[in-house]
């Protein structure tokens, strides 16, 4: 099992990507040899290139750039593009000794992250996590992000705003559940918009896991789009001593109270080059 891998280690910073995922650190070469795929016969290639070329350019048709949010038609589309997607699109196998560690606690629960393709109109990552990793509670401002697990099951809890934001960002507002689920792959497509869909999330992995995020746009801290994190306290825990009477259709549902925190150690992620089958810009 070596060759035509989808990582290579990288020592340039995230950079663009999100400016607070963290500094990059080595890829042991124990590490890449887990992780790396079988080779590919010309045939399956194809195939393979075929899948995220017709996800890229749906992609380039459905994100317009800031400010823009997908319309309904065009979420539907790209959903069912993403819904079908598999591992081997993206050059990867569920037989690789990564995805078959199972339990939690055993050994290195860094999360490992690769850019198969930036603009400023969007983006397209895979995140791969050890069993028990945690990619913390974060939000996704003015961003429409599709996620979709290729292999493993995890845990997704998720978060849109009740409360206006306070003029202190430390303070607590008051945030309802929109997820609160274990997701299995295959299963399809979860997305978020800027104030809807659980724009807050938190991904734990239960099982080794590959998830793809598409982020349109991408994170941008010159464009005021940087990645906030947030710890989450019971809704009964009320210590702010705010009191608020709720609307008739937000009975039943449930909430929590998020304070904006720094950035968390366990937010580090290091970083790996694509080398899946490539895309084809004709830009
Ligand atoms: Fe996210």
């Amino acid at each position: 099992m070596d060759g035509g891998g989808i990582v290579e280690q990288r020592r340039e910073t995230v950079g663009s990507v999100n400016s607070r995922v963290g500094y990059v650190h080595k890829i042991s070469m124990k590490r890449k040899k887990k992780m790396v795929m079988k080779k590919e016969t010309k045939k399956v290639r194809k195939q393979n290139a075929t899948a995220i070329q017709e996800l890229f350019d749906s992609c380039k048709l459905v994100f317009k750039g800031p400010g823009n949010v997908p319309s309904p038609p065009d979420v539907r589309s790209l959903c069912r593009i993403l819904d079908k997607m598999k591992p081997e699109d993206f050059g990867l196998s569920t037989n690789l000794h990564f995805f078959k560690v199972t339990g939690a606690g055993k050994g290195n629960s860094r999360v490992t992250t690769t850019t198969i393709y930036q603009s400023d109109k969007f983006s397209l990552c895979i995140f791969f996590l050890p069993a028990s990793a945690v990619i913390p509670l974060h939000n996704h401002p003015g961003m429409t992000v599709f996620s979709k697990l290729l292999a493993g099951t995890m845990h997704i809890k998720s978060y849109d705003w009740v409360s206006p934001p306070n003029s202190d960002s430390s303070q607590l507002r008051l945030a309802m559940v929109k997820s609160d689920n274990v997701f299995k792959a295959p299963c399809n497509t979860s997305v978020l918009y800027p104030t809807t869909g659980g724009n807050i999330h938190s991904f734990t992995a239960i099982t080794p896991c590959a998830v793809l995020d598409v982020l349109g746009p991408p994170y941008s801290k010159s464009d005021g789009r940087d990645c906030s994190y947030y710890k989450e306290f019971p809704y009964s825990h009320f210590s702010n001593g705010e009191t608020r009477e709720l609307g008739e259709e937000e009975e039943g549902e449930s909430y929590g109270w998020l304070q904006e925190i720094d950035v968390p150690e366990n937010s580090e992620m290091d970083l790996i080059k694509y080398l899946g089958p490539q895309i084809i810009d004709t830009d």
